[in-house]
């Protein structure tokens, strides 16, 4: 399962991406606006210069009818890069704007997805990504995974190729749930990050090398031989 960062913030992106195998970024407009930048164009702008092409990258449109949805993909593609993925809640207007956005070769990610029915309407329209929110489902005491997971198997019997990107966490239990659910991305927030990435014991088992090593052969590093 790829793992991308669902944040906005230029500090956290550079240094995650610098450690971390991060696969893409994805931003909504709560999280745009909670950078309280001037320009939400020129911190977009500078997102997209710390990621390379390889790696993902979604914005989503601010519109709610169909048209206006275009016209704002349009000008994203246009002004940030080709290959961005256009996040597109799954209301009525926004799943016809999926459809034509895809019979215009602009790739789409279905966003706000709580039910598999959902899933599988968007993924009919052509959404290259869905995106569950899991933990607002655990939040209305439904199963945030289990929805992961059923839109898995869905996909996987009827051959669906739209990949699933399980967003919306608030603990590393529910991603890791939603890798064994057969989700395909994750989309997660910087501090999700860290905290799946480390593990006291991996700090205390380094520190006991260090301890041992220097007890025998100083400070001095291998290279240093
Ligand atoms: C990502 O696509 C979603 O917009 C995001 O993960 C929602 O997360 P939240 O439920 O923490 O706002």
């Amino acid at each position: 399962m790829k793992i991308l960062l669902d944040t906005a913030n230029l500090e956290d992106i550079k240094r995650l991406n610098d450690l971390y195998p991060v696969r893409g970024v994805t931003t909504n407009p709560t999280i745009l606006t909670r950078e309280n930048a001037e320009s939400w164009l020129d911190l977009l702008k500078s997102i997209d210069e710390i990621l390379s092409s390889e790696q993902l990258l979604f914005v989503q449109v601010t519109a709610s009818n169909c048209e206006e949805m275009i016209k704002e993909a349009e000008f994203l593609v246009e002004n940030i890069r080709e290959n961005l993925y256009i996040k597109i809640p799954v209301i009525p207007e926004g799943l016809k704007t999926i459809k034509k956005l895809n019979g215009m070769g602009i790739n789409t990610a279905a966003t706000a997805v709580f039910s598999t029915q959902q899933a599988v309407i968007a993924a009919n329209a052509g959404a290259g990504f869905i995106a569950p929110y899991v933990n607002r489902l655990d939040n209305i005491e439904a199963d945030g995974v289990g929805v992961v997971r059923d839109i898995a198997e869905m996909f996987k019997i009827h051959n669906i190729k739209s990949k699933i990107i399980a967003a919306s966490f608030k603990n590393v239990n529910q991603i890791k749930e939603c890798c064994l659910a057969g989700a395909d991305t994750a989309t997660v927030s910087a501090e999700l990050y860290e905290e799946a990435a480390a593990h006291p014991l991996t700090y205390q088992a380094v520190e006991q090398f260090d301890a041992d090593w220097k007890s025998l052969y100083g400070d001095k590093f291998m290279y240093q031989y």
